[in-house]
């Protein structure tokens, strides 16, 4: 017997109405979570391509990146607790390099916490590649950050 196909994904860019429940996933998902209105400020911001990715009706994730001139920022990466290890970060970052190179972008270049196992390794995996380490980057924990590319375009 063979199981059933997993239901497709759909992508739709931020909306106000979104950002409530990006919030109860947010609180749980980072020690130094973002704020309403830095999520306002997301729909706003030209930079900024942000999206929430769902499953049926379902928000299973979201994640952005703000492109400052030719390099996708990348700023969250995030899928619901119940749903981690399925593949769906995987997909939302496809989603999101796709709509970087769209864009223009060259290069995707983020910051994640040294102690962010699963993030590392979900990056690692999607061919980034360390570039350094900015000292006590988050303020609350002092903690580092590493930082980690990736060349979107071939050639360069
Ligand atoms: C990091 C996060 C987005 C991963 O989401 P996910 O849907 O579970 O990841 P995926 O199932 O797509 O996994 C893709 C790859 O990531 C790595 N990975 C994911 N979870 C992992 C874990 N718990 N331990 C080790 N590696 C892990 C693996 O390399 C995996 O590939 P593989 O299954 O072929 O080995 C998720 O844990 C999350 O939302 N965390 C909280 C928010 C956060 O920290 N975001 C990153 C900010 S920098």
């Amino acid at each position: 017997m063979s199981l059933p196909e997993p239901s497709p994904l759909f992508f739709s860019r931020l909306r106000l109405e979104y950002i409530p429940r990006i919030m109860l996933i947010e609180g749980q998902a980072y020690p130094e979570p973002w704020t309403y209105n830095m999520f306002r400020q997301e729909l706003e911001n030209e930079c900024s391509y942000f999206c929430a990715m769902f499953q049926n009706d379902l928000m299973v994730g979201y994640g952005g990146f703000w492109l400052l001139l030719d390099e996708a920022h990348i700023t969250r990466v995030t899928v619901i607790p119940e749903l981690r290890g399925q593949g769906l970060a995987r997909k939302l970052m496809f989603h999101l390099l796709e709509a970087a190179v769209d864009h223009g972008a060259v290069v995707a270049r983020l910051e994640v916490r040294e102690s962010n196992a699963p993030a590392l390794a979900l990056y690692e995996r999607l061919g980034f590649l360390r570039e350094g380490r900015r000292k006590a980057y988050y303020q609350r924990s002092n903690e580092d950050a590493i930082v980690m590319a990736k060349k979107l375009v071939s050639g360069m």
